[in-house]
């Protein structure tokens, strides 16, 4: 035990006021605000009631916080947690679109998605992007006894509770995805353009180093590169850099979304009717512009920054929009080309419509 196994927060199912709760119902650490800073050492506490249970007993309980309330977030969950030194987390299978960054450590994942066939090893280190496929079975291990490894994954869980309510849905579901993950060979090292722009990968290696394209619609010295991870949906991935001097337009996104700083520093201008506030952020933090608030990045100091954006995007999703940025913040409007069919026009072999 350390000193992270006696942590203690403020209990209940509600914000305190210090942005800081323990909600017992769901074992986790929930974390509000709008930043979260320097996420290597952000306090973690243990959720009791999911240690793993083995044949040789009770295993340690593991250390997580949760920043799913981030921003006011209410479909796009994050979670920050330890994998224990030379340990392993519980293998499961969930609905949830999945993937994470790994802020520390290094370690491995197994995953499979065919029942029978033999686990898939993906090996991870800081800086890295793994994504877990809908319900594929995955587990991970810790390959460093003496160091814990730190995940921090961003999910569309709570949306698929909201849509469904039903955790044994989302947790317990025979449906297999194998349009999204078919236990392929080159699932691992597979590295694609798709039509859409988005590179298709599944494993991102160094992803602060990765190339990005510049693009002069979203900004001063923006350049940017998105990912489809996982066959995921409505979890989307990007890369931003903002080089020296730089700054993205103002925009307003359709959607819910949190950034890790990979590199450099700078600032966040949030603005509504009601007001404004910037917030500066450096390498290390985890950002949230709250959902319908006005933004725009600009960068600080002598180093470009790197950003790993992520993004619920059900709502363009849904409604079929395909550039929600061109939208410039406005709703989409869809005036009817048709008030009401002819439905005359349907003739059939009798010649009365039927
Ligand atoms: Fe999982």
């Amino acid at each position: 035990m350390d000193d992270r196994d006696r942590a203690s927060a403020p209990a209940g199912d509600r914000p305190t006021g210090t942005g800081l709760y323990w909600d017992e119902r769901r074992q986790f650490l929930m974390v509000e605000g709008v930043i979260a800073r320097d996420i290597a050492t952000f306090p973690l506490m243990p959720r009791p009631k999911r240690r793993m249970r083995t044949e040789a007993g009770d295993g340690p309980a593991p250390r997580a916080a949760a920043f799913d309330t981030l921003g006011g977030n209410t479909t796009l969950g994050i979670h920050l947690s330890e994998v224990p030194p030379g340990g392993e987390k519980q293998g499961h299978r969930h609905l949830d679109e999945a993937t994470f960054y790994i802020v520390s450590g290094r370690g491995w994942s197994e995953l499979r998605q065919a029942d029978g066939l033999p686990d898939q090893r993906v090996d991870w280190q800081a800086g890295d992007v793994i994504t877990i496929p809908s319900n594929a079975w995955h587990k991970h291990y810790n390959a460093d006894p003496t160091q814990p490894a730190l995940q921090l994954a961003f999910k569309n869980t709570r949306l698929l509770r909201k849509l469904f309510g039903s955790r044994e849905f989302v947790y317990q579901n025979d449906f297999r995805f194998h349009d999204r993950y078919d236990d392929e060979a080159d699932y691992w090292t597979r590295r694609e353009a798709g039509d859409d722009g988005a590179l298709r990968i599944n494993a991102i290696h160094d992803v602060v180093n990765e190339p990005v394209e510049p693009d002069s619609s979203a900004g001063t010295a923006v350049g940017i590169r998105r990912y489809a991870m996982g066959g995921h949906r409505t979890i989307d991935h990007a890369l931003l850099e903002i080089g020296v001097g730089g700054r993205t337009r103002p925009h307003r996104p359709l959607a819910e979304e949190a950034f890790v700083v990979l590199r450099g520093s700078g600032a966040t201008r949030l603005w509504t009717d009601g007001g404004e506030t910037t917030i500066e952020w450096t390498a290390g933090d985890l950002v949230s512009p709250p959902f319908g608030t006005w933004r725009e990045h600009v960068q600080s100091g002598a180093e470009a920054v790197r950003l790993l954006r992520f993004r619920n995007s059900f709502i363009e999703r849904a409604l079929d929009i395909a550039d929600a940025e061109a939208l410039d913040g406005e709703l989409p409007v869809r005036w009817p080309s048709v008030i009401e069919c002819d439905r005359s026009a349907v003739v059939t072999p009798s010649g009365t419509e039927g």
